[in-house]
This record gives C-alpha cells, sequence and structure tokens, in this order.
C-alpha cells in the first residue's frame, strides 16, 4: 500500500509558461482518483511527472511521505500514457506478457504465465491471444494496453484516458475491473479521464484542474456542481442523482461573457 502526495507542484515546459501552478492532493490505498479539466489543462503533464518522465519546476510528489527515484517509483509504479502504441511483430499474448518485465528474470515461471493469462481473460481477449497486434482494432490494441498495465501488479497505477476509445460495454467492463483491482490489492489508482458520468460512477475522489490550479478536489457530489462545470468547461450542464449516482447532462456551451461575469 502506497499512499501519493503531491504538494505544490509546479511545472511549465518552457521558463516562460506555467502549466501546473501549485497542485496539491492525495490518492489513497484502494482509491480511484480521478484527474478532470479541460483539454489543455495539464492533466497528462500532471501524471508525467508523477510519474517521475518530468521534473516539476518546484513542489513535490511523494511515495509514502518519501521522495523516490526514477528506479524506484518505476518499480511500484505502472503507467499507461494517452498515446501509446505496441511493436506490431508481438501477438497479444507476447505483448501483455511484456509488462511483466520488471518481474522477469532469465526465465518466464509459471507464476508469470498464469498472471498474464488470467489477465487475458479477465479482459476478454483469448481469443485475440495468438493474434499480432498489428491486427487489431485501435479499442483492442487499448485492452491490451491496458491488460500490460495491469500484470506488473503494481503498487500506483497511473491511467491516462483508459477508455476513450473503447465501446460502452468495455468502458464500464474496464473501469469495473480498475475498480476491482484498486479495492482488492489496495492499489492507489489515478486516472485521468475527460467522462464526468464514469468519474462519478467509478473514482472515491475528482481532482478538477482548471488554469493550473486545483479547482476542486472531493466526491462527486461536492465536486460536480453547476457553478463549477460552468466556470471550468463554459458549459451550462444540469446535474441529477439517482440509483446513488451523480449524473452530469451538458446543456450547451456558455458565452464567454457570461462566463467572464458569472464565473
Ligand atoms: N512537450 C510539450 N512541449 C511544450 N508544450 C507542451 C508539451 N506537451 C504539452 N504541452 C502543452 O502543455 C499544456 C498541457 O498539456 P497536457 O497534455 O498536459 O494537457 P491535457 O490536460 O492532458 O489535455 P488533453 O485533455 O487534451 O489530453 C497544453 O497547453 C499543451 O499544449
Ligand atoms: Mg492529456
Amino acid at each position: 500500500m502506497v499512499v501519493v502526495e503531491l504538494k505544490e507542484v509546479k511545472f511549465g515546459y518552457n521558463s516562460s509558461d506555467e502549466i501546473l501552478k501549485g497542485i496539491s492532493f492525495r490518492a489513497n490505498p484502494g482509491e480511484i482518483t480521478a484527474i478532470v479539466g479541460p483539454n489543455g489543462a495539464g492533466k497528462s503533464t500532471l501524471l508525467k511527472i508523477i510519474a517521475k518522465i518530468l521534473k516539476p519546476k518546484s513542489g513535490i510528489v511523494l511515495f509514502d511521505g518519501k521522495n523516490l527515484s526514477k528506479e524506484e517509483t518505476t518499480k511500484i509504479v505502472s503507467y499507461l500514457p494517452q498515446e501509446n502504441s505496441i511493436p506490431g511483430i508481438l501477438t497479444v499474448f507476447e505483448a501483455v506478457l511484456l509488462g511483466r518485465l520488471p518481474h522477469l528474470s532469465w526465465r518466464v515461471k509459471k507464476e508469470d504465465l498464469k498472471i498474464v493469462r488470467n489477465t487475458i481473460t479477465e479482459l476478454r481477449l483469448e481469443k485475440y491471444a495468438e493474434r499480432y497486434t498489428s491486427q487489431l482494432s485501435g479499442g483492442e490494441k487499448q485492452m491490451v494496453l491496458i491488460a500490460q498495465a495491469l500484470v506488473r501488479e503494481p503498487k500506483v497505477l497511473l491511467l491516462d484516458e483508459p477508455v476513450s476509445n473503447l465501446d460502452m460495454r468495455n468502458q464500464l467492463e474496464i473501469l469495473e475491473l480498475i475498480k476491482k483491482f484498486t479495492k482488492e490489492r489496495k492499489i492507489s489508482t489515478i486516472v485521468v479521464l475527460h467522462d464526468l458520468n464514469l468519474a462519478a460512477k467509478y473514482a472515491d475522489k475528482i481532482v478538477i484542474i482548471s488554469n493550473g490550479k486545483v479547482r476542486a478536489c472531493g466526491d462527486a457530489k461536492s465536486v460536480l456542481r453547476p457553478e463549477v462545470l460552468a466556470e471550468v468547461y463554459e458549459v451550462e450542464v444540469n446535474i441529477s442523482s439517482s440509483d446513488g449516482n451523480i449524473h452530469v447532462l451538458p446543456l450547451r456551451p456558455l458565452s464567454r461573457s457570461f462566463c467572464s461575469e458569472v464565473c
């Protein structure tokens, strides 16, 4: 179990701009923390900072209170980037097995094969197991990449828009599975999502990033409020609740002048 804590993280791709202007939040083991926010808000940048691919200008990311090196971070973190590709010369089975690389020794152990087989079954990829990944659809490739991230058995799982190009059923199935993994294995899962309804349904905590800051952080009910979404997305929304879930219905874009007056 590893608690992830961000403290006043600031970042810019060059010295003149600041995309992240002091981001602080905490992701707990056994919980899904969803990062949401408009295009270009800095969500992917933030995941790369947590994965130690990018270094913050200032501020710190702590894993159980420790400032880990890149190497130490790689051992406990599994990161699925937004843009991704798999070498087409691998079969689905080989590609998923590749996810076990940090655990593999000279020989592939029975245990590795069992984990790979079970994950392939859970993601309903059996029928593709022997197929080359170049022969898969975009959504099927995405499922293989998710399988790769899961077989690593991480303590911290970072997923950047993992379900954006999946159909409705696969979106639900994958998020159910991620939730199950997160709860059973006490993983700290941080997932970037655009679909606020999926964030409301599956996340224990939602962090809204806007203008480089955390605009709101908490459970769906406290965070997904019409005035907050009007300010962040410049969209009028209707919020309702049923079956214990919050539902967000976008109604219309707001004019910029409305936003500058009201928000
Ligand atoms: N390598 C880069 N060099 C310079 N600027 C970059 C680079 N990568 C991203 N940016 C800029 O940083 C900002 C944040 O980008 P980021 O990819 O983190 O946004 P995002 O919130 O993930 O957006 P989206 O929802 O569209 O994926 C954007 O303005 C983007 O143009
Ligand atoms: Mg992104």
